[in-house]
């Protein structure tokens, strides 16, 4: 039998372990790293689908191997489940059951589970302890790690939260393997964000115009090493800049297009295809100005991500919502563009002119099939 290889990284400066790996001994291990014998009883924060996969229940082994109590609380899985009610509910929860400033929680999902509960961490007496167990890539890679948490509001999404960093955080690449493939593609789109950031020898190679080369699910050796680099990007980027003022922006890459898509579908649009046209089009804005050229990946990353077309929608309802993106980040719509892979950069000196005329070609490209 060989043992898949585990790594352990730490977010400073916080100074919390993130453990990815597989295998048996992964969560009894790691929970002993993060010092959780010392919970009085564990909350598992989780949703039904991913209760329904077994995954759960090793979570909850290691717990168990660490003699702490676990009172399971499951929520719908979905997006709805980040709202105040759900949040509330789970607060009455904790305190039926007695839960002290000891109880720790233990997010068990995607980042929806894990801002959630990161949440609900974050205020239940004020605070108590929180460990992250991301079983998602998006939430492996990206939502579990940094510390934010939140829960979305008629008004938007993540508009009520908080920094709340855990105690550790524990990605078993064994959960990649149930997942539904429309899910991990969206996280091979963080993924692959990443590895543009920093320019990166891991970033999954394009296999032609339609796919690309990534290890099979089963392969968890591959799938740690692919994970843990990924994961180092955005701890480096944290560390940097903990309370995001500054470089953590350039985890953005991609996302002032695709919040505008999400927004003018209503939030039918999944976040990974979303990301993907927005990658594009921060792609062919670079190359506008003579920026180095990714297009050509971009293109093949949408071609191999996109689980919807573009919304036939005109310039005026992206610009309203990339207008209201801007208001709140104080008055100028900025986008990050790599000046070089690995070298990303925030622009504000874009035009309105040169944004449209930008999402008219990226929107004929995609429709015609050529960039
Ligand atoms: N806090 C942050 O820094 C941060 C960063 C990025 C995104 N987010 C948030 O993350 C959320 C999206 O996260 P997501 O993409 O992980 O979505 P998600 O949590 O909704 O998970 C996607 C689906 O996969 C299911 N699932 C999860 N793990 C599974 C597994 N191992 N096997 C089978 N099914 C499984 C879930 O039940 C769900 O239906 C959004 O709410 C977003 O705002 C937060
Ligand atoms: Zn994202």
């Amino acid at each position: 039998v060989s043992l898949p290889v585990h790594h352990t990284l730490r977010v400073e400066p916080f100074g919390y372990p993130l453990v990815i790996g597989a295998g048996d001994g992964l969560y009894p291990n790691a929970l002993a790293t993060f010092g959780a014998e010392k919970a009085s009883s564990v909350a598992l924060i989780s949703d039904a689908q991913v209760a329904a996969t077994g995954h759960l229940e090793r979570v909850e082994a290691g717990w168990r191997s660490l003699g702490v109590p676990s009172l399971r609380l499951i929520v719908p899985a979905g997006e709805s489940s980040k709202q105040v009610s759900v949040w509330a509910e789970l607060q009455e929860r904790l305190a039926a059951a007695g839960g002290d400033r000891d109880l720790w929680v233990c997010a068990v999902g995607g980042g929806v589970v894990g801002d959630l509960a990161g949440f609900v961490a974050a205020s239940y007496l004020r605070g108590v302890s929180l460990v992250q167990v991301p079983t998602t890539l998006l939430a492996m890679v990206d939502s579990s790690i940094g510390g934010k948490t939140g829960l979305n509001l008629q008004h938007g999404k993540n508009l009520v939260g908080a920094f709340w960093q855990p105690r550790g955080v524990v990605a078993d690449v064994g959960c990649l393997a149930t997942l539904p493939t429309a899910v991990l593609r969206e996280g091979v789109v963080e993924l692959y964000k990443h590895a543009l950031l920093r320019d990166a020898a891991w970033r999954p190679a394009r296999r032609g115009t339609d796919g690309f080369i990534l290890p099979n699910v089963h392969e968890q050796s591959a799938w740690s090493a692919l994970v843990a680099a990924a994961v180092q990007v955005k701890a480096d980027v944290v560390a940097e800049d903990p309370h995001e003022r500054g470089v953590r922006a350039h985890l953005n890459l991609g996302h002032t297009l695709a919040h505008a898509l999400e927004g003018v579908t209503g939030g039918t649009m999944r976040h990974g295809t979303a990301v993907a046209y927005g990658l594009l089009y921060a792609a062919m804005l670079g190359r506008e100005r003579g920026w180095v050229d990714w297009v050509a990946d971009a293109r093949a990353l949408v071609a191999w991500a996109a689980d919807a077309p573009l919304p036939a929608v005109d310039w005026g309802a992206i610009w309203r919502f990339m207008a209201l993106d801007k208001k709140r980040r104080g008055g100028r719509v900025r986008l990050v563009l790599l000046r070089e892979l690995g070298l990303p950069e925030r622009v504000d000196d874009l035009s309105p002119d040169e944004l449209e005329r930008t999402w008219l070609r990226l929107r004929s490209d995609i429709q015609g099939g050529v960039v």
